[in-house]
């Protein structure tokens, strides 16, 4: 089973990535889908994906969950039934959870490509950027960016919420490791704690609302 890492945030916030390199019938060895989420993966087409699916129910395994324990929102935001928040991503061959005992929290990974210059003004002011070195210093920066407010998208989910316009990530250095966030949208000004990692083209980002917000 190869874990890539496991990260104690605090006393009630952890993290589990995963990297996919065994095959589907290994991954479903142990693992009893619930009847919501056979149906799902039957319908999965790519065996990347299916694997993905598979492999995150073994990092729930990690928490003592197993898939019954978890359900989905009709936007597809999946909950713990003992009240735990939890948040998952897939990306290729990596896949992740976040689980928050006492907090929401949102995670993210995305693979690291030159594509994201060319929707970055959809989502952050580019200007913010120029100082960088070189192309893959922007797109290491900008990813970092799109990776915090989707992990902000998966915590706060309204469908009014804009990425440029609702949700502001500070200025960060790539050695901090972690930055801030807010989201501000209608009434509401919530303030978040984002952190990130970089591993073999890829970057992981995960979110949870600062202390004094909830
Ligand atoms: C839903 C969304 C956040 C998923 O993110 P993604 O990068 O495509 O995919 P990821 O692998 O990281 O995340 C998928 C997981 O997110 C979770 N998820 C899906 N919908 C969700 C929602 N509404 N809220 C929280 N989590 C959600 C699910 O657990 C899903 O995996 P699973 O169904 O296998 O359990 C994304 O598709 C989305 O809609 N983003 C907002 C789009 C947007 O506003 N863009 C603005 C561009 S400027």
């Amino acid at each position: 089973m190869p874990l890539l890492k496991t990260i104690a945030v605090s006393h009630h916030i952890s993290v589990v990535i995963w990297k996919v390199d065994e095959t589907e019938e290994e991954l479903a060895q142990g693992i009893q889908l619930s009847h919501h989420c056979q149906t799902r993966f039957n319908g999965m087409k790519s065996g990347m994906h299916r694997r993905a699916f598979l492999s995150i129910r073994h990092l729930l395994a990690i928490y003592g969950y197993v898939d019954d324990d978890l359900y989905y929102s009709e936007a597809g935001k999946p909950h713990l039934k003992d009240g735990t928040h939890i948040s998952i991503t897939h990306s290729h061959n990596f896949t992740a959870i976040i689980i928050g005992k006492q907090q929401e929290v949102g995670i993210d990974i995305e693979m690291q490509r030159e594509k994201i210059l060319r929707i970055a003004h959809k989502f952050t002011p580019v200007n913010e950027y120029r100082t960088l070195a070189n192309t893959e210093a922007v797109v290491r920066k900008l990813t970092i960016v799109w990776g915090a407010k989707e992990s902000l998208y998966k915590i706060y989910g309204q469908k009014g919420l804009s990425f440029l316009r609702h949700i502001n990530v500070t200025d960060f250095l790539f050695d901090d490791g972690r930055t801030t966030a807010t989201i501000q949208y209608e009434m509401d000004t919530i303030s978040y704690q984002i952190s990130f990692l970089e591993f073999e083209g890829f970057t992981c980002v995960y979110a949870f609302p600062l202390d004094g917000n909830e």
